[in-house]
């Protein structure tokens, strides 16, 4: 069986990791992957920087389209995909999340019948002002095989008219799935079956820990920090909001160290949106270290040792919470609402006040039950079965 794999951004880069190894460990004599990266992110610490630690193989195809408008970009992209699509006909295209490369894969491949397997499918924030949340849906509506991380990403997808064989939904890896009827992009499979970030964080935390120096190299041994990422589009790119979260940031930094990895988004936009003079107090300030974007190893290590987690990222707010630290997220709301309903995360949007409330809460609140909500860690070998399965199904009913 041939799988095509779309990537393109960061965080796609890093779930590829995953499904490549388990791959590589169990269905080597059965699945053949190519690997298209759309050149969505190219700069080398938000792209090369992952295959090479995380030993993802060789893109087989880059399309390096590099950065555009979203029309442009996603056509781009599209364009791309459709030719590879018809030079490798593959069985299926696998696709990651929800940025304009998965939109990308979505529609070439749904135009060309070439089954589509989502993983992440059914994340929804109910709002469409987000460039993901048009992606996320219409990849959603494309797809044949939907592999959901958590219980509301099911709720959702049941809620959209996705009809759900409850004896076919799984949390386990092992669980087959039931069901003869061969899976169709007019007649879906939804599995609920944990999160493939899960799956990397659990197989690199101790490699982390033993490969990466960046505690020690930002003077951060035994000291108390709080790891804080910045990128969504509706902080960066209004001035309001980024001036807010950025007052709350160095409020904190009055008495408190903060490590921020800056996204490339980010850093150009704090040139503009950002005033003046905290642009100087910021890029100056003894307990503020910025940092380029790091590598997942050095990621995952700073997760580790902060004492809480800022972040309006998806994977970083998720990140936190496999490594049992409390996080404010800088949103308004989260695909991610089960981690907020155990109260281990809260949602205090821009806005300075709720974010120094958030940090008073939990500095008196320290959070302490994490309870297992995005699977098993073998999510990668879930779904891979279950792709096999698919295509086995396929095949039988192509013999009748
Ligand atoms: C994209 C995804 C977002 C995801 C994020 C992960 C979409 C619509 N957005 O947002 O869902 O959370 O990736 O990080 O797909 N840039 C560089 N170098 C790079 C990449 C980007 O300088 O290697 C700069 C460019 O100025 C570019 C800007 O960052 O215009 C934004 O990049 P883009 O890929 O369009 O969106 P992200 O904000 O990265
Ligand atoms: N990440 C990283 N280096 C950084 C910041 C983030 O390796 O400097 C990793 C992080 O650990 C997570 C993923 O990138 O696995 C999240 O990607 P990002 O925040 O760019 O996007 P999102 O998850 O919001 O789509």
């Amino acid at each position: 069986m041939k799988i095509v794999t779309i990537i393109g951004a960061r965080p796609q880069i890093i779930k590829a990791a995953a499904l490549s190894r388990a791959i590589r460990n169990h269905f080597a004599d059965r699945i053949q992957e190519v690997i298209v990266h759309t050149g969505q992110h190219y700069d080398e610490n938000m792209s090369q920087v992952f295959f090479d630690e995380l030993q993802i193989p060789r893109p087989d195809y880059n399309l390096n389209v590099g950065s555009a408008s979203h029309g442009i970009q996603t056509a781009r992209m599209t364009e791309g995909i459709e030719a590879l699509l018809i030079k490798e006909q593959p069985d299926f295209i696998v696709l990651y999340g929800d940025t304009n490369s998965t939109l990308a894969g979505a529609v070439a491949a749904a135009k060309i019948h070439v089954p589509i397997v989502h993983i992440e499918a059914g994340l929804r924030s109910f709002n469409k002002s987000m460039p993901e949340e048009i992606n996320r849906i219409v990849c959603d509506h494309c797809s044949t095989l939907l592999f959901t991380p958590t219980q509301a990403g099911l709720e959702n997808l049941k809620r959209e008219g996705f009809s759900i064989d409850e004896s076919g939904v799984s949390t386990s890896s092992t669980t087959p799935s039931s069901g003869t009827a061969a899976p169709t992009i007019d007649n879906p499979k939804v599995y609920h079956c944990g999160d493939i970030m899960y799956d990397n964080s659990l197989h690199f935390s101790t490699v982390a820990e033993e490969k990466t120096t960046i505690i020690r190299r930002l003077d951060l041994e035994g000291k108390p920090f709080i790891l804080a990422t910045i990128h969504r589009d509706n902080n960066t790119d209004h001035a309001e909001r980024l001036n807010a979260i950025f007052n709350a940031l160095l409020r904190l930094a009055e008495d408190n160290i903060i490590v921020l990895p800056l996204h490339p988004r980010t850093a150009k936009m704090l040139k503009t949106n950002l005033d003046t003079e905290k642009q100087t107090l910021l890029f100056s300030h003894a307990n503020i270290r910025i940092v380029p974007p790091v590598s997942f190893l050095e990621m995952v290590a700073l997760e580790r040792h902060a004492q809480l987690v800022m972040t309006d990222s998806g994977g970083v707010q998720k990140e936190a919470y496999f490594f049992k630290k409390p996080c404010i997220i800088l949103r308004q709301e989260t695909e991610w609402v089960e981690i907020v309903a155990t109260g281990n995360a809260i949602l205090a949007d821009a806005d300075e006040g709720r974010i120094l409330q958030a940090w008073q809460h939990f500095e008196s609140h320290p959070a302490t039950d994490f309870p297992p909500i995005f699977g098993d860690g073998h999510a990668a070998e879930f779904m891979l079965s279950r792709i096999l399965e698919c295509r086995a199904c396929h095949s039988k009913s192509d013999l009748l």
